[in-house]
C-alpha cells in the first residue's frame, strides 16, 4: 500500500484520474495485483463498497462550532484559518512534544483508509479518509504507566467559530479514549479525504477517526492530545450523561434514549431506500471485540 506525506496529498482531480486508471488496468489485466497499486485501500475496506459522494461528505456535517444545522459547517467554515497549526501531546508522557502540521507531514505518512462513519443520530456515510494510526504519534512521546486514558481537545477560537459563542456544548469540544483503544491500529489521525486535504467542515487540518464508535467520538480540528490517569468527561457526556456514555461503541442492541440504533439511513441513497442493519462495532467486531471482553456494554455504553 502506498503511503504519502500530508504535503503530497493531491487535488481531487488527480486522485479521480488515478482511480479510473487503476480500475481500467485491473479490469483489463486481471492478473495485476491491485495491492501493488497506489491507493488500493486497506484490509477493512473490503467490507465497504459504496463510497458516499464527495459532495455529501462535505455538505452534510456535524460541527457545532460552525452551527447546528447539517449544512452550517460547509457554509460557515470556508474562511477558517488552519495555517499555522500546532498540536501538543502532553500529560502522562516521558517526552511531551509540540508539532506543527509541517512536522507532522514529514514524520507520518498518510494512506487511504475507507471506513463507515456511523452517527448516533441514525445515519451513516462511507468515507475514503487519508491518515495514519494514532499509535504512531503516541509512540513519539512514550506514555508513562499512569497513562490510562487519552483526551482530545478541539480548537477554541470563538472569533472564528461563531457556534462557540453559545453554550450548546462546553467548549472546547472534548473527547476521550481508553489507552488501549487509542493504541488500536484502526484509530486514525485523519489528514484528508478522497485523496484531498481535509476540508474545513470535516475537521481540518487534523481530526481523529475511530471507526467502531459513534461519529461524535471523532473530534475535529484537534490542538491537544493529553494522556491522563482518570477517565475524561467528554463534552457530550457533560451535556447529557444519560444519553452519551464514555465508550459509545456502535451497538445495534443498545439504543440511545431518543434513537434506535438497530438500523441506519445511508446518506446518498434515495429517500425511499430501506434503512440498513447496523453492525456490531460498526463492522469491526473481529478487530475490536477483544478490547471489551467481560464488559457489560449496556452498562458501559
Ligand atoms: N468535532 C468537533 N470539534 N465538533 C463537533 O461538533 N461533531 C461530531 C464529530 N466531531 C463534532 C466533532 C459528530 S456528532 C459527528 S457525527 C462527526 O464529527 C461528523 O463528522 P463529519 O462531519 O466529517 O462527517
Amino acid at each position: 500500500m502506498k503511503k504519502i506525506k500530508y504535503s503530497e496529498i493531491t487535488p481531487e482531480k488527480i486522485y479521480n484520474n488515478r482511480r479510473s486508471f487503476i480500475k481500467s488496468i485491473s479490469i483489463g489485466a486481471g492478473s495485476i495485483a491491485i495491492s501493488s497499486l497506489p491507493f488500493s485501500g486497506n484490509a477493512a475496506s473490503d467490507k465497504i463498497d459504496n463510497k458516499t459522494s464527495y459532495k455529501d461528505i462535505t455538505t452534510y456535517n456535524n460541527y457545532y462550532e460552525f452551527g447546528t444545522s447539517k449544512n452550517d459547517p460547509y457554509k460557515n467554515s470556508q474562511n477558517f484559518k488552519t495555517n499555522p497549526w500546532n498540536i501538543s501531546i502532553e500529560g502522562e508522557v516521558e517526552s511531551p512534544i509540540n508539532l506543527s502540521m509541517e512536522e507532522i507531514s514529514e514524520m507520518f505518512l498518510s494512506e487511504e483508509r475507507v471506513h463507515r462513519l456511523r452517527c448516533v443520530e441514525g445515519w451513516s456515510m462511507v468515507i475514503p479518509w487519508m491518515g495514519f494510526s494514532l499509535s504512531e504519534l503516541l509512540s513519539k512521546v512514550t506514555p508513562t504507566s499512569k497513562a490510562k486514558f487519552v483526551e482530545f481537545d478541539s480548537v477554541y477560537d470563538p472569533d472564528q467559530m461563531k457556534g462557540q459563542r453559545y453554550p450548546v456544548l462546553k467548549w472546547p469540544y472534548k473527547e476521550g479514549l481508553r489507552i488501549d483503544e487509542a493504541m488500536h491500529p484502526l484509530t486514525t489521525v485523519v489528514t484528508g479525504l478522497y485523496g484531498k486535504k481535509l476540508p474545513n467542515q470535516n475537521g481540518a487540518p487534523l481530526r481523529i477517526f475511530v471507526p467502531w464508535k459513534y461519529g461524535f467520538k471523532s473530534a475535529k480540528a484537534i490542538v491537544k492530545i493529553k494522556l491522563v490517569e482518570k477517565m475524561p468527561t467528554s463534552s457530550w457526556m457533560r451535556a447529557s450523561p444519560r444519553e452519551y456514555g464514555f465508550y459509545s461503541n456502535v451497538n445495534p442492541y443498545v439504543d440511545h434514549p431518543r434513537w434506535s440504533q438497530a438500523t441506519e439511513r445511508v446518506i446518498g441513497n434515495d429517500i425511499f431506500a430501506p434503512r440498513v442493519k447496523t453492525l456490531m462495532f460498526n463492522g469491526y467486531e473481529e478487530e475490536v471485540a477483544s478490547l471489551y471482553t467481560d464488559m457489560d456494554l449496556k452498562k458501559y455504553f
